[in-house]
């Protein structure tokens, strides 16, 4: 690195926020410092920034690239396919073949309905679940992120209504940026969810979730937990839905839900399922799903393209394939990182721990030891681990400011060594 290691990314930052409001076009990449980065290339397990410094990537893309960056069968088969064209506004065949590759992969697909962004599959979901019950109410946990838009902003971390957790379950106020109808529950609480259900069960639409709190603090529910929500779930007629934007084809190739055994009505899927081209979904119920077939529009120019499409079978094809040797791989590397970060952790005498849900890694400063909730998770403190991304940007590694890291197919045990050294090095740097 030269002397003013990130001078061009500045420059751009300069350049963009004349034009682009805090210059970033996702609001949570304006956090990176010294400075958001500007980036040129990206390939297997490595970045490279506007200013030539290569990165070990753990944003890998906020999450997308699991099988890490330009995996060479999918792109071979985006390229074939762009010589095809992108776009049809019409049906081609590589997307039914998508809808029964879902099928068969994840255990609470029945039928499928394509969609761009994780936000709009989220949405896409909990209309189908308003429709299909005749039910307006939505229950949703503290922490838990399903994506931008209205109505299930409420309570996730950075959110315009405050991401504290609610004392009890609460109707959130702001009606005009969330809806009247969101209550806002507290997560692994099976005794929460259950008086909130008493009183209000008959008029809930949906429970949605995301099946393991990656978004609110990376935490698995204590045993038991999934199953009394989907035994509530069904004892009031509310559908249980399952956002595993991250955790689908992640955790295991089929989600969440195969890895601990319980089956949602319906599944919003996203991220690890196209590399980085842009595809969701939502797959669930067929007497569910087929509320699309009449009562409730689902739309979108985007929906199903071609390049994103052929993109996600490819995907699909490889984790297939390779299910044996990638899982095992990403469990024992994410292993490996979360037992080095503690470890150096402990020889630095700083309270930083991370918790890990498959491949995801979440770190905490701080925080009670073992963090267990979301309480935990907001007691943590935020401007030290800011600061080890910092400190780790300068070493190379790349990891998001709010300790939310993702390891990939491309990772190597040689990179989890290097990372080691990186984070040993940033953690003298953040106590010295
Ligand atoms: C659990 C979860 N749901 C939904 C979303 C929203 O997805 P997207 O950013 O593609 O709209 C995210 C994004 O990070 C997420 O983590």
């Amino acid at each position: 690195m030269t002397e003013e290691p990130f001078a061009h990314s500045r420059r751009y930052m300069d350049r963009a926020r004349e034009v682009i409001p805090r210059g970033v076009s996702s609001a949570r990449r304006a956090a990176l410092r010294p400075t958001p980065l500007a980036f040129v290339r990206a390939s297997g397990s490595r970045i490279t920034d506007v200013d030539g410094n290569e990165y070990l990537d753990y944003v890998a893309g906020y999450g997308p690239m699991l099988l890490g960056h330009q995996p060479h069968s999918v792109f071979d088969a985006v390229r074939e396919q762009l010589a095809a064209g992108v776009l049809y506004g019409g049906q081609h065949e590589a997307e039914a073949e998508l809808a029964e590759r879902i099928v068969r992969l994840v255990p609470s697909a029945e039928m499928v309905l394509l969609s761009v962004t994780g936000s709009e599959a989220a949405q896409a979901a909990l209309r189908l679940a308003r429709a299909a019950t005749g039910r307006r109410a939505i229950v949703k946990f503290e922490g838990h992120y399903h994506g931008w838009l209205d109505p299930v902003t409420a309570n996730t971390p950075g959110s315009p209504v405050g991401s504290g957790p609610a004392p009890r379950p609460v109707a959130v106020p702001d009606h005009s940026v969330v809806g009247p109808e969101v209550l806002v529950c507290p997560w692994n609480d099976a005794e929460a969810l259950a008086d909130l259900l008493e009183r209000h069960g008959f008029e809930v639409a949906a429970v949605i979730m995301e099946a393991v709190a990656v978004n609110g603090g990376n935490l698995f529910a204590d045993d038991g937990y999934l199953a009394e929500a989907r035994r509530l779930c069904d004892r009031y007629g509310c559908l249980l839905v399952f956002d595993e934007v991250v955790t689908g084809f992640r955790l295991a190739l089929g989600g969440a839900q195969q890895r601990l055994g319980v089956v949602p009505d319906l599944t919003v899927l996203a991220k690890a399922l196209g590399s980085g081209f842009p595809i969701s979904a939502v797959a669930g119920r067929a007497e569910v799903m087929r509320v699309a077939e009449g009562r409730v529009a689902h739309a979108g120019t985007y929906n199903g393209n071609a390049l994103s499409v052929v993109a996600a079978n490819a995907t699909l094809d490889v984790l297939e394939a390779k299910r044996d040797v990638i899982y095992p791989l990403l469990e024992r590397l994410s292993g490996e990182l979360t037992a080095g970060i503690n470890e150096r952790a402990d020889r630095h005498g700083v309270p930083l721990r991370a918790t890990r849900a498959g491949s995801v890694i979440r770190l905490h400063w701080d925080a009670p030891d073992p963090v267990r909730g979301y309480a935990d998770v907001l007691a943590g403190r935020t401007e030290p681990l800011r600061e080890l991304a910092e400190s780790l940007v300068r070493n190379g590694v790349h990891a998001r400011e709010n300790g939310l890291w993702y390891v990939s197919a491309a990772h190597t045990e040689e990179d989890v060594a290097r990372t080691l050294a990186a984070v040993d090095r940033a953690l003298t740097e953040v106590t010295s």
